[in-house]
């Protein structure tokens, strides 16, 4: 007998929990280094673009998918008689596996600057001494402390389920992180580095865009929007035939730009409103989140900074935990919808299975020298820094071409209409449709397949 499918309590509650997953720290830490190092303006728009003509057009296939087939990512190509996909679902499975492991790491970084902060707040600043950062990554019984903090929350809020777990957790916290947000962009707006921060961010000047840029910023769009690892195939097969998936995928990519883009405004306001400080940046990128950042707050630019200090740290460890847990409900669908496992047995052996992967990623950044050290691709050295790149660079490109090529080429027309609801007063497909249909066919497997093409001749963007 088969058992009745779990479901997404309302239309908002999916929407939080979709774009819950995509706002993370792809949004607030690894969006503006990418920006500032890609010198703003043009990149920004750039960036728009993609999101626009690849980002939203494979937002929309997955979640038809999905929603059409109600099974999560890889039996949901069987189920709609393409079994031979089912490998750009074990791709995803084993991305969110390679995600998790390190993702959990730098999310744990967020709790200690969170606590901090409060420190700071109730006792004073006292300016951490040169390496501190680096004393603090490199101690690994703090790093695993953090990360299996951040792993047993994951892990509480997957076992709960759907509606039970992620969804009442997701629509707490998600417009908890968006009244702080507008909290800091209304504090920004009286700040003297606010002018600077917007035309550095809106005024495009593509002499300075460097020509990797474009890549980069592609190559950004499916991080940040979940893409490209089944993840909005398994949300979408949890929604109920009644709900548009047309306006949820328009809803989920506004609020994830929308904010990379805030997360930008209010940064890059501190940074320039604070003498010598954006030379001093330079090339630092981990550390503008967690070192730089932690200083402004207290350093008199930032009016407030003492309560909006422990406050940002707060945005950025509930922004990492929606996401969190999303990478762990693609690889616990999936042993429930294909192997027939409970939820406790598949939410238990899949985060403890993906711990092991965190446990080696925090002994990476300097604890254990034989995973720390090691250089197998240029430039990267260590465990963390290698499944970065190798999700990031070839996971989610690789997934991402394959649900481009699938939708647009081999899945049935008349599917793709009808969950798209793109029809016209006579029933015909109309002119959305058909300029979807363009995207997913054409320009999305073209820019992709660029992406690929860069990272085999050795460019790196993750
Ligand atoms: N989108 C998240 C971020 O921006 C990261 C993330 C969560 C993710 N789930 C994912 C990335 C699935 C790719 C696939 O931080």
């Amino acid at each position: 007998m088969s058992k009745v499918r779990e479901h997404w309590g309302s239309r908002m509650g999916f929407i939080l929990a979709a774009a819950g997953s995509a706002i993370g720290l792809g949004n607030l830490w690894k969006f503006p280094y990418i920006t500032w190092h890609n010198n703003g303006g043009a990149f920004v728009l750039v960036y728009l673009i993609c999101i626009l003509v690849v980002g939203l057009p494979i937002m929309m296939a997955e979640i038809l998918i999905g929603r059409r087939a109600q099974k999560s990512a890889v039996p949901a190509f069987e189920e709609i008689g393409h079994k031979r996909w089912s490998w750009i679902g074990i791709v995803g499975v084993l991305a969110g596996f390679v995600i998790l492991g390190y993702y959990s790491v730098i999310a744990g970084w967020s709790i200690t600057t969170f606590l901090d902060c409060i420190g700071w707040s109730l006792n004073g600043y006292t300016p951490p001494p040169d390496g501190a950062f680096g004393a603090f990554v490199s101690d690994g019984s703090t790093q695993l402390g953090l990360s299996a903090i951040f792993s047993v929350a994951t892990l509480g809020v997957v076992w709960f389920g759907i509606s039970g777990g992620i969804e009442k957790v997701t629509k707490f916290l998600m417009p908890t992180l968006f009244l702080i947000l507008i909290y800091f962009v209304i504090s920004s707006f009286s700040m003297s580095g606010f002018s600077d921060a917007m035309a550095f961010l809106f005024e495009p000047n593509f002499s300075e865009l460097p020509a990797t840029g474009i890549l980069e910023a592609l190559g950004h769009a499916f991080f940040t929007l979940s893409l490209g690892m089944g993840l909005m195939i398994t949300y979408g097969s949890y929604l109920t035939k009644d709900m548009s998936v047309t306006r949820v995928s328009a809803m989920v990519v506004i609020m994830d730009t929308v904010v990379a883009l805030l997360a930008c405004v209010i940064m890059f306001t501190i940074i320039y409103s604070t003498p010598g400080l954006s030379e001093q940046i330079g090339k630092s990128t981990v550390g503008m989140l967690f070192v730089t950042l932690p200083n402004l707050f207290y350093s008199g630019a930032m009016p407030g900074g003492t309560i909006l200090g422990p406050l940002f740290y707060l945005l950025v460890a509930f922004a990492a935990l929606t996401s969190t847990i999303s990478l762990l409900e693609v690889m616990v669908s999936y042993f429930i919808d294909a192997r027939g496992w409970t939820r406790a047995k598949s939410s238990l052996v899949c985060a403890s299975g993906t711990f092991v992967n965190t446990i080696f990623c925090a002994l990476s950044l300097g604890a254990v020298g034989l995973l720390s050290s090691f250089t197998w691709v240029s430039g990267k050295s260590g465990v963390l820094d290698h499944l970065d790149y190798l999700a990031s660079n070839w996971m989610l490109p690789i997934g991402g071409f394959g649900i481009a090529l699938f939708a647009g080429w081999v899945l049935d027309k008349k599917v793709s209409i009808e969950e798209l609801g793109m029809v016209d007063s006579s029933g015909a497909p109309n002119m959305q449709y058909k300029i979807w249909r363009i995207f997913i066919r054409f320009v999305a497997p073209v820019a992709i397949a660029a992406v690929i093409i860069a990272v085999m001749l050795g460019k790196d963007f993750s």
